[in-house]
This record gives structure tokens, C-alpha cells and sequence, in this order.
């Protein structure tokens, strides 16, 4: 009641002091006798690629950039000789006589000169620096053959970029005259967190070796040995994502057919991954193979929805549909199976001597990405081609198309939206009147873009605006993700801007629009009670100033109203509950807001915009809800 009274007060000295277009106060109504549609229960995801340093540089916790020495084709990009007490070494890249044909090349040291105390090497400055933490352990590994004279011992160490502090320390004794992986512990002790530091293979004794696929390792999610990152993973989990789209995005295309996403190439061990250019100008180690995706997956709770290359490369050429198209077909119907086969399946089998015996929940296949870029037409056959033998095979399977089709109904259409905060407020009416017998639709790619390299307060009240669109929506939005999800935010760590998890080296942080996207996906009921607004106030641009969505637990009873006030005063908000036996007087609260629409957060300052969550009372059949300046709250309302 206090709190009705003074909302009260502040409508009507608002009403006074404000144009009456900004005065008026919108009447949320919510008629729980009447439910009109179900959530999809995958609604929010994730959708990711290898852009930005995603992966590599990024979530794939390997430490060494560069580790198989592909980088440039010239020179050891990331590698440099090091020397101790004057002893000297020199490094080039060598082609004789590699590991495999994958790692068709290698490291090759001299450091013939070394007399007594003296001692040589190599170091690597990893992404940005290599990030150390007290107490940890790190594993290093490294395939090393020494010349016919040279044995080792070769020293792997985690020191300060200037060589001058060590952080941690192993010894390899003996090096092998042939191609072996070695692998050692690091152990650091009470060192203070930092990444100006560098990792160093060296000797003390004369002589040549080469080394192949340098690795190292920090503690990992649920610690996987060939594993992501624990912050940045722990992020992820918070948001409760039900699915995760990969590969891409242009990741699965490629700028050509040579650098298309060619899943069996990531598969195996990494010795056995030759890595490939990704779109975004770097290669990429495949590190994060498909496996990988799947475990991450796994590992948030969620099922992947999986994107196979469907043809179409981004240097505009395809392969035409019919013979010359079936061996791409026939390797998305093996990678499904790779996917969700039991192990009686020959890639089913594959996938369990890759470490996964158990098959993955999979229930949509999307055919390529954004192929409206292919104006040659060709994705009417491509599109069908790929739909009747999965369809032939795996007739549950959920089939997206990335662009309309005629010959076929695709299950769902995948919609992409980059957008400006006003287009994005403008479109969360898209799907109010949208045709309940077409095919369902994924929001496979959108976001408001202002800010970087990530997006600022501003363009998560936007995104919040058109959220609530797809989730009143959510009888026929079935799915959506964000993107991009990830940015390296040191220099030259971005190709997109506007991104949603930033991170360097050591640290991560989620933008205000990540916190939006958390509380969307935190509180979510299952179905959509009839509801309405009116009175909505307008900016002078005719932009709606208040956005709701309501959804329910059914189980439970609660409501979960979520309102979002993207102009710069408060806007007070009238509830309404209809057919609820009881509500409860006290409801819970979760506020993100700030005073300046172009706040953010940054890695400095990674935690200036984040949701406060409080008890409020005065919650009944009617009350008028404060909505602060630029905000967006979600209120957990108990009712039966
Ligand atoms: O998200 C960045 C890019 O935008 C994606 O790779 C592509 O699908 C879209 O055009």
C-alpha cells in the first residue's frame, strides 16, 4: 500500500511537470483465467562462431597462440628466441621432416653456442599475454625431436614477460632423435594474478631440437583436458541457455571451400586437426572442433542446434544441386549421426573413441546461413536436396531454412537483425500479427548494435524491448540467440563491434545487454496468460516508451511481468491481475538500470551496470509499478 501511495504521488507530479504524451500511465492487464499459447521451452539460447577471437584467444582455454606454427606461413608469428646469461639461439620455421601431415610444419631451435650457465630458447607471448593465478596448475605439452647430438633436458617454465621472475617450472630430461609428445605440470605459488608474462622451452645444453603443437593449459570447466575457460563458461551457465548454435554463422560457410567449416577435420585428436582460416581474418586451430561444441553444449545444460554447411561459400559460389551436391549432403547426414548416433552407428562409434560415448539430444539441423546472400537461387535445390534425405533418414528432425524456399515447408526460418535502438524498439510489435499456421521462426542472429566492443545501457533497452515481442511471441518464436556472443577486447581483438561477453586475458565481463539477456532467460514461465497494454506513452519520435511481456510457471503459479522503460524519466505503470484465486502482497524485484543511456561496462569497470534484486510489497489484484529511468525490471509475482 506504502509503495502504491508513492508511485502514486510521483505519477501525478509527473503528470504536472511532463508533456501529457509522457505523463500518461500505461495499464498492463493479465487475465490468468486465460492462457493463450505455450512458451517454447527453448526460446533463449546461444549462438556462437569463431569471430572476434572467440575460441582461440578466447572461451578454448589454450594458452599459446600459434601453438603449430601456422599462423603466418613465413615466420613464427608469437614465437621469439630467448637467451640467459648471454647464450644465444636462433628460430625458424621448418618444413622437413614434420609430425604429421597435418602439422606439416615446425619450430626448429639452434642453440649450438651454449657454453657452461649459458641457456637458450624459445617463448611464446599467447594472446595478449599468458595469464597466470596463484596455486594453479597448468599443463603444458609439446611434441620435441632433438638432433642426432642433442638430448635435452629442456626446461618449460611460465615467466614475466622480461624473463625476470618465474612463475613455474618443469624439466623434460630426455629428448628422443624422433617426433614425441611430451607433457609436464606447472605449478605456480603466491604469485598475483597477471598476464604480462610468456612461456619458454629452453636448454642449457648445446644443440637443435624442434618442437611441434606447444600447448598449455590452465585449469578448465568441469575440467576437461582440452577444455574452455571457468569464467567466461560460468557466464554462459548463469544465462540458463537451452540450446547453443554453432557453427555459424559465416564460420560454416567459409570464405571459400578450403576454409568452410569441415567438421571431419575437427574431429580425432589435435595432432590429427590441420586447422583452417576462419572468415573473420585469422586461422583458427580447430581446437574447438565439433566434439568440442558438443561438450560445451553439454556442459550448459542445453542441446546444440546444429548448422551444417549447406554449399555456399562467401565468395558467392555454390555448388549446384544434384550429383555434384550429394557428398556434402551425405557428410551432414554422417555428421547428424556423429551427433546423435549410438555407438552401434559407424560415427556414433567414431564419436565414442573421440571421449563421447553417450549421443547428443538433437533436434534442429539448420541448412547453411543466411543464404539470401546467394542470389543465383540456388538454395531452392540446395535447401531441398539437404531437406529430403535428412528428412528420409531422420524424420523428427526440425529442419531450418535460412531464407524462404518454395519447393519445400521448412519447420522453421531462421531471421536474422542487426539493428539501431529505435529499430529494435519499433520491431518488438514483428511478430504480434504474424501468421499462426506458417512455419515457426528462430531469431537466429540479432542484436541492437551501439557500443563497442560491447554494447552500451541504451542498446540493452532495446534489446529488452524487442524481447519482450519474441517472448509474447513465443507460441511461434521458438527460438532465439543473441550475436555475437564473445569479443577479445584488446587491440585488434575485434572484426565485429557490439558483442555481449567481453574478455582479455585474464578477465571477462557481461555488457548491460548480457544482463538482459540473463534475466529473460532466468525468469520464464511455460505459458502466456492473455494479456494487453494501453495508454503507452509515446517519445516525440513516436517511439513507444514501455515494453511488457508476462509468462507463467503453471506448476507454480508464478508470474513472471517483465517491463522495460527505455526513456530517461520514470514512468510509473499500472498493473492489473485478473483470475488469480490469491496474489501474494510482496513480490520479487530484479532492476537493471542506469542514470546515462551510454553507460556500459568495460573491463575496468566490468560490474557498473548490473541487476539489483529486493522484496517489494503493495502487490494485489491492482498497483501502479515505479519504472526508474532507462530500465528494465522483472517482477516475480506469487499467484495461484
Ligand atoms: O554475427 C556476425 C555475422 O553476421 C555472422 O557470421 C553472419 O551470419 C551475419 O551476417
Amino acid at each position: 500500500m506504502r509503495i502504491l501511495s508513492v508511485a502514486a504521488v510521483v505519477a501525478s507530479v509527473l503528470s504536472m511537470v511532463l508533456p501529457p504524451a509522457i505523463a500518461a500511465t500505461p495499464v498492463v492487464s493479465i487475465n490468468l483465467g486465460k492462457t493463450v499459447g505455450k512458451v517454447s521451452p527453448t526460446l533463449y539460447g546461444l549462438m556462437t562462431e569463431e569471430i572476434n577471437y572467440s575460441y582461440d584467444g578466447g572461451l578454448y582455454a589454450e594458452l599459446i597462440r600459434n601453438r603449430a606454427f601456422k599462423d603466418n606461413a613465413k615466420e613464427a608469428a608469437h614465437w621469439s628466441a630467448v637467451q640467459y646469461n648471454g647464450g644465444s639461439a636462433s628460430i625458424a620455421l621448418d618444413r622437413a621432416g614434420p609430425v604429421n601431415e597435418a602439422l606439416n610444419v615446425s619450430l626448429k631451435v639452434e642453440a649450438d653456442k651454449l657454453t657452461s650457465g649459458q641457456r637458450a630458447g624459445v617463448a611464446n607471448d599467447g594472446y595478449w599475454g599468458i595469464p597466470i593465478r596463484p596455486q594453479s596448475t597448468y599443463r603444458a605439452s609439446f611434441y620435441a625431436k632433438g638432433s642426432e647430438k642433442f638430448q635435452g633436458p629442456l626446461t618449460v617454465a611460465i615467466e614475466s614477460s622480461d624473463g625476470t621472475k618465474v612463475y613455474a617450472k618443469a624439466e623434460v630430461e630426455q629428448i628422443s632423435s624422433a617426433w614425441k609428445q611430451y607433457t609436464v605440470k606447472l605449478t605456480t605459488g603466491d604469485a598475483v594474478p597477471s598476464s604480462a608474462n610468456r612461456f619458454v622451452i629452453a636448454t642449457g645444453t648445446p644443440g637443435t631440437f624442434w618442437l611441434s603443437l606447444a600447448s598449455l593449459f590452465p585449469p578448465t570447466y568441469n575440467d576437461r583436458p582440452n577444455g574452455n575457460r571457468i569464467d567466461i563458461m560460468q557466464k554462459l551457465v548463469d544465462m540458463k541457455p537451452t540450446f547453443l548454435r554453432f557453427p555459424g554463422g559465416n564460420y560454416v560457410e567459409g570464405n571459400n571451400m578450403e576454409n568452410r567449416f569441415d567438421w571431419k577435420k575437427t574431429i580425432h585428436k589435435l595432432e590429427q586437426r590441420p586447422g583452417h582460416r576462419s572468415p573473420w581474418s585469422y586461422r583458427s586451430t580447430d581446437g574447438m572442433g565439433l566434439l568440442e561444441f558438443l561438450e560445451w553444449t553439454h556442459d550448459m545444460h542445453g542441446e546444440p542446434v546444429l548448422a551444417v554447411f549447406a554449399g555456399y561459400t562467401l565468395d558467392k559460389k555454390f555448388v549446384a544441386p544434384g550429383p555434384a551436391l550429394k557428398p556434402f549432403v551425405d557428410e551432414a547426414l554422417e555428421e547428424i549421426e556423429y551427433v546423435s548416433g549410438d555407438a552401434s552407428t559407424t560415427w556414433g562409434a567414431q564419436r565414442a573413441a573421440d571421449g563421447h560415448p553417450e549421443p547428443f539430444k538433437l533436434t534442429y539441423v539448420e541448412i547453411g546461413n543466411e543464404d539470401w546472400f546467394d542470389k543465383s537461387g540456388s538454395y531452392e535445390g540446395r535447401f531441398a536436396q539437404f531437406y529430403d534425405a535428412i528428412k528420409a533418414k531422420y524424420p523428427k528432425i526440425q529442419l531450418i531454412a535460412t531464407t524462404r524456399v518454395k519447393s519445400r515447408v521448412a519447420d522453421v526460418i531462421d531471421e536474422h537483425f542487426y539493428m539501431s535502438a529505435e529499430v529494435a524498439e519499433k520491431k518488438a510489435h514483428l511478430y504480434d500479427k504474424r501468421d499462426r499456421k506458417g512455419m515457426k521462426v528462430f531469431v537466429g542472429e540479432w542484436a541492437t548494435r551501439e557500443g563497442a566492443p560491447t554494447t552500451n545501457h541504451n542498446a540493452a533497452l532495446a534489446d529488452a524491448a524487442f524481447m519482450t515481442g519474441m517472448e509474447r511471441n513465443s507460441d511461434i518464436v521458438i527460438l532465439s540467440c543473441y550475436a555475437p556472443l564473445f569479443v577479445n577486447v584488446n587491440p585488434g581483438g575485434m572484426q565485429w563491434k557490439s558483442d555481449l561477453i567481453g574478455y582479455d586475458a585474464l578477465n571477462s565481463y557481461g555488457c548491460p545487454s548480457y544482463y538482459v539477456q540473463k534475466m529473460f532467460g532466468n525468469y520464464l514461465g511455460d505459458v502466456l496468460p492473455e494479456s494487453s497494454i494501453t495508454d503507452v506513452p509515446l517519445s516525440p519520435k513516436g517511439i513507444e516508451q514501455v515494453y511488457y511481456s508476462v509468462t507463467r510457471d503453471s506448476a507454480k503459479g508464478t508470474v513472471y511481468l517483465k517491463l522495460v522503460n527505455v526513456g530517461g524519466s520514470s514512468q510509473p505503470v499500472q498493473i492489473e491481475i485478473r483470475g488469480a484465486a490469491k496474489i501474494a502482497g510482496d513480490a520479487t524485484s530484479v532492476v537493471l538500470s542506469s542514470a546515462a543511456a551510454k553507460d556500459t561496462n568495460t573491463i575496468a569497470e566490468p560490474t557498473k551496470i548490473v541487476p539489483s534484486t529486493s522484496k517489494i510489497g503493495g502487490i494485489g489484484p491492482k498497483f501502479l509499478q515505479p519504472l526508474p529511468a532507462y530500465s528494465v525490471t522483472v517482477l516475480q509475482i506469487e499467484c495461484r
